[in-house]
């Protein structure tokens, strides 16, 4: 077994028991590429010092190429001893290039390196996350264009209210889901920040140049006092709270799948590849990926809450407690990946179900605002017009008709005020086509909106992509 690093100031060994529940190794493994980066570039800035020889930090560089190549191989075990990923790689290069790896470690400590670490890391997830977040948004603009004709009823209190059209309502997720990348790309602006540099708390003795370290690492900017720059994961606790918002979205667009594919709704039917079966009732088709995104939501908001309970109570600055940011930050980022990923697949392959989505907007009066505001531009006070489209509506029960199934004679003797002209108004289309007040749910409006954001996506498209030719060409 490797010595630690502290040895010289104890005379017992760690207990076993002790490394066990102190190691991270189990899952800080996926820093390793990081870490390695972030060793490579501090290597340089210290020779560019002359803190260490250009010889020696030739000797490291290598060392380091060669354990990530190692690494990609899967040729790299990792110890359990060693704690966690910093001490392993140092431990394997060490072993690669003998003593001089010990250089590599001057003005740096754990705590500087493990936040670099994680800020590399979730820079890179956040750009990863964005670019599904844009490809759920296509799919959703797509298929809203495909169906623009369809016309759904609107919901309040999941009571019917008023006709909308079905790419309307897609729409509204296409709107939150465009919020939520901009979240994250908000959210990128503070993790994009260089804590290495700041060594263990207070900063270093060694004239190092952390302005050069950060262009090596491509960050834009390196942070201001070391004792923050050490002991906060509030960047964390922000995408936490970035990726939470957005499992509450693919939550609520998950229960009207549940809820849409049922057989009282029956609005759509999710395919045969994303449903499951029951093992005893042969009838079923479940919306399981549904509903375990709609449950995957809970374990989201339960990381965001782990580390905010983790935090809030640490004195400055690294402390030990900290390590237990890394699971819940994975954690979320898997199970958002994987979320993002099969909603962009099934929504496509939805099947949409006109006629009963035609069905329910013919029964619940879902036209009775439309009546009413009929009387109002006859000149009828709006609270008047309420009053007695109302009393309109308890004839119509007691007919077990809906008001368009009314004749005008029927009508007219709750007002003088309603002619035949009235009917027109009271079908689906009228009625989803003159809400054209600004984001109503006019065919024109949806389909300028539609536009619009397939606009901004070819335009987030063709960004991300000269963003991945610039990170090219600087490295
Ligand atoms: N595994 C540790 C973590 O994730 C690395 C930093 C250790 N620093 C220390 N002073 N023990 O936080």
């Amino acid at each position: 077994m490797a010595e630690k690093p502290w040895a010289g100031r104890f005379t017992e060994k760690t207990d076993e028991r002790v490394e066990s529940f102190t190691s991270s190794i189990a899952f800080d493994r996926r820093l390793a590429h990081y870490d390695i980066e972030g060793s490579i570039a501090h290597c340089r800035m210290l020779a560019s010092q002359s803190i260490i020889s250009e010889d020696e930090a030739s000797k490291i560089v290598k060392g380091l190429d060669r354990i990530a190549g190692d690494i990609e191989r899967g040729n790299f075990k990792l110890d359990d001893a060693l704690e966690d990923i910093h001490m392993n790689i140092e431990d394997r290069l060490t072993k690669k290039i003998g003593k001089v790896a010990q250089k590599l470690h001057t003005a740096r400590s754990r705590n500087d390196q493990v936040a670099s670490d994680v800020r590399m890391y979730l820079r890179d997830e956040v750009g990863n996350l964005v670019q599904k977040l844009t490809g759920l948004r296509l799919a959703l603009v797509q298929f809203a264009d495909m169906h623009i004709d369809a016309i759904m009823p609107g919901y309040t209190h999941l009571q019917r209210a008023q006709p909308v059209l079905f790419s309307h309502h897609l729409m509204a997720y296409y709107e939150m889901f465009a919020r939520d990348t901009a979240r994250l790309k908000d959210a990128l602006k503070r993790i994009n920040v260089m804590p290495l540099g700041s060594a263990a708390l207070a900063g270093t003795t060694y004239p190092i140049n952390r302005a050069y370290t950060a262009r090596l690492l491509n960050f834009p900017k390196i942070s201001a006092n070391s004792l923050d720059s050490v002991s906060s994961r509030d960047f964390v606790i922000e995408f936490l709270a970035a990726a939470s918002i957005c499992m509450v979205h693919l939550s609520r667009l998950s229960e009207e799948l549940i809820l849409w594919s049922s057989r009282e709704f029956g609005f759509v039917e999710i395919p045969d590849a994303f449903a499951t079966g029951s093992s005893i009732m042969p009838q079923k088709k479940n919306p399981d990926v549904a509903e375990l995104v709609r449950g995957k939501a809970g374990r989201v908001f339960g990381n965001l809450v782990a580390l905010l309970t983790v935090m809030k109570g640490l004195p400055l600055s690294y402390n030990r407690d900290m390590q237990e940011d890394k699971e819940p930050l994975f954690d979320t980022v898997d199970t958002l990946k994987a979320c993002l990923d099969v909603y962009q697949e099934l929504i496509p392959r939805l099947k949409v179900n006109r006629a009963a989505m035609e069905n329910a907007v013919s029964k619940g009066f879902l036209n009775a605002t439309d009546m009413a505001d009929y009387l109002v531009t006859r000149g009828m006070a709006f609270r008047e017009a309420h009053h007695c489209t109302g009393e309109v509506i308890r004839y119509a029960m007691g007919q077990n008709k809906e008001l368009h199934e009314l004749s005008l004679k029927d009508i007219s003797r709750f007002s003088k005020l309603f002619s035949e002209d009235l009917f027109e108004l009271l079908t689906p289309q009228q009625m989803v086509n003159r809400r054209l007040s600004a984001g109503g749910t006019a065919t024109k409006n949806v389909t300028r909106a539609i536009q619009k954001a397939e606009n901004a996506i070819s335009r987030e498209m063709v960004k991300s992509k000269g963003n991945e030719k610039g990170k090219r060409a600087s490295r």
